[in-house]
C-alpha cells in the first residue's frame, strides 16, 4: 500500500498532484491543434438539439459544468440528479441523455440511463473506467483517462470529467471561441502544476481549521466549483460546509454567516458575473465573515478578502478547474490537520452500487 502511494501520506493527496498528467492523457488524440478541432469520430455523429445530463455527487457538479457548457453553445441542457431523474422522468424528446459516472458502477446512475434508454434516448456515458456497466450499456462511451482512482473523495477524475466535457461540447457545437479553449486547455496541466506547487491554501486549512462551517460562493461555471468545494470539505473534514449560488446567499443562507463561517468566493474574470459576486463577498464581510478568494485578480475583491488563492488569467472554463485545486488541497490539509481517515472516511464507499 505504501508502495501505491508513492511518497504520499494519502491516495488522495497523490492524486491531486497526479492531475497534471490526468489531464494530459484526457486531452491526447482528441485534440488537433494545428487544426483547432476536438475529434470525437469514434463516437459517430451524436449532433444533440438538446442534452440531458445525470449523474451524483462530484460527477453532478462535472455535470452541471457540462450542461453550462451546452447552453452557452446554444444547445439547451440541463443536470439532473440521477436518483431524482430515475423517480420522474423528465420528457427527453430527442435529446441526448449523457450519463457522467467515475466508476462507471452508479446504482443511481446506471437507474436514470436505463430510465432514459427505455423511452428511446440515445445515451452516452463520460467515464473513467472502461468496460464499466455504463460503458456496456450506454450507446456511447467518452473515456477520461484520468487513471485509476484509489480514494474515496473523487479529485482527478472530477478535473478530468471538467476538461473531457470541454472536449465534448467543442466537439458536438460550432463554438465561436473553440481555439481560444482548446489553447486554454493546452495551458491547463502546466498551470495546474504551479498552482499545486505554489498554493497558499495549506496555511489557510491551518487558519481555519476549528472553524464552526465553511461556505463557498460561486456564480455561473464557478457555481459548481463552489458545491464541489463544499462536498470535498465534507466527506473528508465531516465538517458542516456548504455551497451556495452566489446570488442565493442573501435568500436564506445569509442567516448562518458570522465571524465563525469562512466564506470561500470564486471569483473570476471581470464581467457582470463577477461583479456581482464581489458585491456578495461584501455581505458577507460586512457580517465579519472571514473571505477567502479564490480568483484570478481581475476584480477587486481582494480588498475585501483576508486570504488571497490566487490562479493566473485564462479562459473562465479552465479557471474552474484551477480554483478547485486550491479548494481540494484546502480541505485535504484541513482533514489531515483534524486527523481524519482521509482515503476512507466514515460512512462513505467509493462506488454506490445500492439506490
Ligand atoms: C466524490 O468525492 C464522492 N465520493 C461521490 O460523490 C461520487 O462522486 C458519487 O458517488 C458518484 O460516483 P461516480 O462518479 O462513480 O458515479
Amino acid at each position: 500500500e505504501e508502495t501505491g502511494k508513492s511518497g504520499y501520506d494519502h491516495y488522495m493527496i497523490k492524486e491531486i498532484h497526479e492531475q497534471p498528467r490526468a489531464l494530459r492523457q484526457c486531452l491526447r488524440e482528441r485534440v488537433d491543434e494545428m487544426a483547432g478541432t476536438v475529434d470525437l469520430d469514434d463516437l459517430g455523429d451524436l449532433s444533440p438539439t438538446g442534452v440531458q445530463f445525470v449523474a451524483c455527487g462530484t460527477s453532478y457538479h462535472a455535470a452541471l459544468y457540462g450542461a453550462h457548457l451546452f447552453r452557452e453553445a446554444g444547445i439547451p441542457a440541463q443536470a439532473f440528479l440521477a436518483s431524482e431523474y430515475a423517480t420522474s422522468v423528465p420528457p427527453i424528446g430527442d435529446a441526448l441523455v449523457i450519463g457522467v459516472t467515475q466508476s462507471g458502477e452508479t446504482a443511481d446512475t446506471l437507474s436514470a440511463l436505463r430510465a432514459a434508454e427505455k423511452r428511446g434516448a440515445r445515451t452516452l456515458v463520460v467515464t473513467n473506467v472502461v468496460g464499466s456497466t455504463a460503458a456496456r450499456e450506454c450507446d456511447h462511451a467518452f473515456y477520461i483517462r484520468a487513471g485509476p482512482e484509489i480514494g474515496v473523495a473523487a479529485s482527478k477524475t472530477f478535473s478530468s470529467q471538467l476538461a473531457a466535457l470541454n472536449l465534448l461540447t467543442l466537439g458536438m457545437t460550432q463554438g465561436d471561441d473553440t481555439r481560444e479553449v482548446i489553447n486554454a486547455l493546452r495551458e491547463l496541466p502546466g498551470d495546474l502544476q504551479r498552482i499545486l506547487d505554489e498554493s497558499s491554501a495549506e496555511a489557510v486549512a491551518e487558519l481555519y481549521q476549528d472553524a464552526g462551517a465553511y461556505f463557498f460562493i460561486g456564480r455561473g461555471l464557478q457555481f459548481p466549483v463552489a458545491l464541489e468545494g463544499a462536498l470535498k470539505m465534507k466527506e473528508i473534514t465531516y465538517k458542516h460546509a456548504e455551497g451556495f449560488a452566489a446570488g442565493e446567499l442573501k435568500h436564506g443562507p445569509l442567516a448562518l454567516v458570522t465571524a465563525d463561517t469562512p466564506v470561500f468566493a470564486v471569483v473570476i474574470g471581470d464581467d457582470e458575473k463577477a461583479r456581482k459576486t464581489v458585491g456578495n463577498v461584501k455581505e458577507v464581510e460586512a457580517r465579519d465573515a472571514p473571505v477567502v478568494a479564490i480568483t484570478d485578480g481581475q476584480t477587486d475583491v481582494h480588498r475585501y478578502a483576508d486570504h488571497v488563492l490566487q490562479i493566473p488569467e485564462t479562459h473562465p472554463r479552465a479557471a474552474a478547474v484551477l480554483a478547485n485545486a486550491h479548494l481540494q488541497l484546502l480541505s485535504y490539509h484541513t482533514a489531515a490537520k483534524l486527523g481524519r481517515n482521509i482515503d476512507k472516511p466514515r460512512n462513505l464507499a467509493k462506488s454506490v452500487t445500492v439506490e
